[in-house]
């Protein structure tokens, strides 16, 4: 147990597919025990092979030593998925899309010497209209008065990206962008509390295109057909952050970006 006051977590951005999930399911201890990590978040939107996030693709993660899975847009592709929503296991979907859909947009997790709330958001702009996530999340902060709150917002646009991470600074520990798959080189602290970054990339293939075979990509801008997006198993990279949290003030200290391959 740290007794130290500080508390070193690992984010690991959108994780695609079985080549994405077995890469986690092989690396992580040794990043783990690396970087002295505490706690894992992970995005698993993307995590079953075909798209979204399904019982074995979610199992997998947690048995790999993911502590809490968050989502995004493809959270409900995959019927199968519902219930388990709906079950007590670390899994959220977006906060933001209303109370009447599956599972819940926040959880808390004890880590016995300091408690942290994960919260997932979904942005608007280029996406499926839903609930405001800024008002969302302000509300939510009125109710909820937790010290070390790790924020995933998922969303298209860098500008509402951008907007989010000011809006909460000094309100959470950490704003960390999923969605776009692609790295941003922005990761900051803001106002010394909140660790930022617009997009913490994926893990996938550096080959892909968003960690899907890249010829499938260009055939549906070229000949607007959709194809069964296959995912690229080659030259896998894990994509995150290390976030360094003071976890008596709730404010981060350091944000560090890694790109994991072999
Ligand atoms: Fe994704
Ligand atoms: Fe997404």
């Amino acid at each position: 147990m740290r007794n130290d006051g500080f508390l070193k977590i690992l984010f690991i951005g959108d994780i695609v597919g079985s080549a994405g999930c077995k890469y986690v399911s092989r690396q992580l201890n040794n990043i783990r025990y690396e970087n002295d990590i505490q706690l894992v978040i992970a995005n698993g939107e993307n995590s079953a092979d075909g798209n979204g996030i399904t019982p074995f693709s979610a199992d997998f993660l947690f048995r790999s030593g993911v502590d809490v899975i968050t989502t995004g847009n493809h959270c409900f592709r995959r019927r199968e998925i519902f219930d388990y929503f709906n079950s007590d296991r670390p899994l959220i979907r977006p906060l933001n899309l209303g109370t009447a859909a599956p599972g819940v947009g926040f959880v808390k997790v004890d880590l016995g010497f300091c408690e942290i709330g994960v919260v997932n958001l979904m942005g608007r702009a280029f996406m499926t209209p839903i609930d405001n996530p800024f008002s969302e999340m302000e509300n939510f902060l009125k109710s909820n008065n937790l010290n070390n709150i790790v924020v995933d917002f998922h969303a298209e646009a860098s500008s509402e990206k951008k907007a989010m991470g000011f809006f909460l600074e000094e309100k959470v520990s950490a704003v960390i962008g999923t969605h776009t798959h692609v790295q941003t080189a922005d990761e900051t602290i803001l106002k010394n509390h909140t660790a930022y970054i617009t997009d913490v990339g994926m893990c996938g293939s550096k080959d892909s295109v968003l960690g899907i075979k890249p010829d499938i990509i260009i055939d549906s801008y070229t000949e607007y057909v959709f194809k069964r997006h296959e995912v690229l198993a080659d030259n896998i990279q894990l994509d995150g952050v290390i976030i360094t949290l003071d976890y008596n003030s709730g404010k981060s200290v350091d944000i560090k970006r890694i790109q994991h391959s072999l």
